[in-house]
């Protein structure tokens, strides 16, 4: 059968996705104004400077990316289009029946910078489940890996594999215009979202219950809902509630961070979506980003085993100062930017507070008793920035606690969230016609020598 045509397949797509299309198409003209002006009226405007500790110290604090959809504050946190973590929980729809924002409405919120109403949310889930099938090449190469290898390692390779039908590399094959290039991407960024339910819950299914039967997609369900499904929990109404806001606030926290800095990094070369986001993957992977998650839950069950039921301040500032002293970080304090402790963790822990089994779970006790004196024994140790909590600090426990109990897993639901903040950045970039990105380096000698000289 001949392909169709693509224009054809732009025509073809849901009236959900044409109305979040033209939602996003609406706003095009302004930012490109904006971006225009800034261009013609402060290119050679100095908004900061570089220091000699910025280029040996991983770039902290350096002002060198755009990214439009959040910003971060290091006293206040995340702000997604102007709107904090409350006004998202207050403002953004909820799942039928459900209390807690969703990936829907706040993908909707961050690709548009606006609201989304319940029927423009409704109609976004429908599509996500419309297009949420694995491609079966997809499903066997998944099929195919160890149980042995990493679930984020399986994750980047099963994203990168749907690029096999990737809308916007066919296109830019057939020579669309540069005009066009987020239509395409926007197609292959919710083709991308769609599938990462499956997806993910197939690497868990492989790896946790081999051979056991997966459920299919429920087509009144919501993105997160169907992947709890997906994932044997879709009776815990607790553990699906508590995943939709982790994923909904977790989908976005600035461009600077290095799984949103590499998709945007790797999406400037036009390479396509599922190779930008599955780059990003292999960022978030790392423990000092994404895999903290598992890292805390490790950390916190090794300090509930050693001091068992003595469970006092001065029982784990003892184990506080025995991690530090055996020369590692405290898992799930600390963090780049942030200078409190993270909205995000608060948001989390007001979820715990709202449930009484959460409130009785002896691991999210033992969390809420480390925050009572971890920055403390942070402050006093005198290294990190920032003695607080970050929102890994009690992501994993509540997920122990529901029975979702495979550490190595969490970062790929970490992942699955991520993707929210990564497609929106990258349809954007297409939409305003963003470079290359490539910034000049030195060697030793050459930052010297120019010390040196200034
Ligand atoms: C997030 C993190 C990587 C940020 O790193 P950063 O920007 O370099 O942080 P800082 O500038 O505050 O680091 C200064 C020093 O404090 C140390 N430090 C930072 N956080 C620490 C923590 N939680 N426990 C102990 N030491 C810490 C750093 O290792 C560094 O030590 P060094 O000078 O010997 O290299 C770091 O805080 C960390 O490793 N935290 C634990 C892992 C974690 O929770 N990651 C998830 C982040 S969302």
């Amino acid at each position: 059968m001949p392909a169709r045509p693509i224009a054809a397949r732009f025509s073809s797509r849901s009236l959900s996705t044409q109305s979040l299309k033209d939602a996003i198409k609406e706003t095009i003209p302004a930012k490109q104004e904006q971006l225009k002006r800034i261009k013609a009226q402060h290119a050679g405007t100095t908004i900061g400077e570089v220091k000699v500790e910025n280029v040996i110290g991983g770039m902290r604090g350096l002002k060198a990316m755009l990214w439009d959809s959040s910003v971060l504050d290091p006293e206040e946190g995340i702000r997604f289009h102007g709107l904090s973590i409350p006004d998202c929980q207050k403002q953004l729809p909820a799942a039928p029946g459900g209390k807690e924002m969703i990936a829907e409405s706040m993908l909707w919120l961050l690709l548009t910078g606006k609201v989304p109403s319940e029927a423009q949310t409704r109609a976004l889930s429908r599509d996500f489940v419309e297009r949420g099938t694995l491609p079966a090449h997809v499903e066997k190469l998944i099929d195919s890996l160890p149980a042995t290898l990493h679930p984020m390692t399986q994750l980047g390779m099963g994203v990168a594999a749907l690029n096999h039908d990737s809308l916007f590399q066919a296109s830019y094959e057939k020579g669309i215009k540069k005009s066009e290039y987020w239509e395409a991407t926007l197609e292959d960024c919710l083709n991308l979202i769609s599938r990462l339910p499956a997806l993910a819950a197939r690497i868990y299914r492989n790896v946790y219950n081999p051979g056991k039967p997966m459920e299919s997609l429920d087509k009144d369900l919501d993105l997160v809902g169907n992947y709890v499904r997906l994932l044997g929990f879709g009776d815990n109404q607790s553990l699906t509630e508590y995943l939709r806001l982790y994923i909904a606030l977790h989908g976005d926290h600035e461009g600077g961070n290095a799984s949103a800095h590499t998709a945007h990094l790797v999406g400037s070369t036009l390479s396509d979506p599922y190779l930008s986001y599955s780059a990003a993957l292999f960022a978030l992977a790392g423990p000092l980003h994404g895999l903290a998650n598992q890292e805390v839950l490790r950390w916190q069950m090794a300090m509930q085993k050693e001091i068992g039921s003595d469970v006092t301040h001065d029982r784990i500032k003892e184990y506080l100062w025995k991690t530090l002293k055996s020369g590692q970080v405290v898992p799930g304090y600390g963090h780049g930017v942030l200078r409190n402790p993270d909205p995000r963790f608060i948001a989390l822990q007001e979820f715990c507070d709202s449930k009484p089994e959460l409130q009785d779970s002896p691991i999210i006790q033992l969390v809420k008793k480390t925050y009572e004196v971890a920055p403390g024994v942070l402050k006093e140790h005198g290294k990190t920035k920032n003695p607080y909590p970050n929102v890994d600090a009690t992501s994993g426990c509540v997920l122990y606690h529901y029975g979702l109990t495979q550490f190595k897993y969490y970062t790929v639901i970490f992942g699955v969230s991520r993707a929210l903040g990564c497609i929106t950045q990258l349809v954007w970039a297409r939409a305003l016609g963003l470079p290359l990105e490539r910034p000049k380096s030195l060697s030793l000698d050459a930052i010297e020598k120019l010390a040196k000289s200034t």
